[in-house]
């Protein structure tokens, strides 16, 4: 069983993807961190981020960056965003992902591309999404929480620099399958989203 959970940046999609892998014990993989361990490799070898070239090298990133806190930071999300954007470089963590989710009983994985590209077979596809403002305001009290002291309309503005970057690329942009099941998540509660996930992946499994 393949869960396809996609959607904008703090939409709720990772909180969700998380829940549903515990649900019905299946191994989870936040696609983001790979984008995000492709972005830090750049900063920290010192490389162009918006050259195709610069990206695809740092995409042989030493798996230990996968652990690194710092990958969650806003800064690295902005940087993945324009790294991803490189068709090559989604070309190089292709396979990767798409043996995680073709893995022997299932998977579940969150991203942008899931159902579109690389499982287009998942049983369920979520797209998960909220008004920017919202998501923005999850976003700040967030950063706060981690004592941040950046704005809330620093945060928006960076919000939607981000949809724009991910939903007008030419390569796998953010949008939802034809098939996908939408959950606006914008007025529900962590709860209530997960149990409405929950329903949605209910519905598409096969009866009996
Ligand atoms: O989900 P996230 O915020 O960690 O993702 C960071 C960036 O990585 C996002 O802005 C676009 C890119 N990304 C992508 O292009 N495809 C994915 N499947 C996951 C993330």
């Amino acid at each position: 069983m393949i869960i396809a959970v996609d959607g904008p940046a703090a939409s709720g999609k990772g909180t969700i993807a998380k829940a549903l892998a515990r649900h019905y014990h299946l191994p989870h993989l936040d696609t983001g961190l790979l984008y995000r361990a492709v972005a830090a490799t750049v900063r920290r070898m010192e490389l162009d981020p918006e050259k195709e070239a610069d990206a695809v090298a740092a995409c042989d990133f030493d798996e230990l960056t996968l652990a690194d806190p710092g990958l969650r930071d806003d800064d690295v999300g902005q940087l993945a965003s324009v790294v991803s954007a490189h068709p090559l470089v989604r070309a190089a963590l292709l396979q990767r992902q798409k043996r995680f989710a073709h893995q022997e009983g299932g998977a579940v994985l969150d991203g942008r591309d899931i159902g579109t590209v690389i499982a287009p077979d998942a049983l369920a596809k979520l797209f998960v999404r909220a008004t920017p403002t919202i998501r923005a305001q999850r976003r700040h009290a967030e950063l706060k929480n981690r004592g941040s002291t950046v704005s809330y309309d620093q945060v928006l503005a960076d919000i939607r620099a981000r949809d724009e970057r991910d939903s007008s690329r030419s390569a796998a942009p953010l949008v939802p399958a034809a098939d996908a099941a939408l959950l606006d998540t914008s007025f529900l509660s962590i709860e209530a989203s997960i149990a409405k996930a929950i329903a949605l992946v209910e519905a598409r499994r096969p009866r009996g």
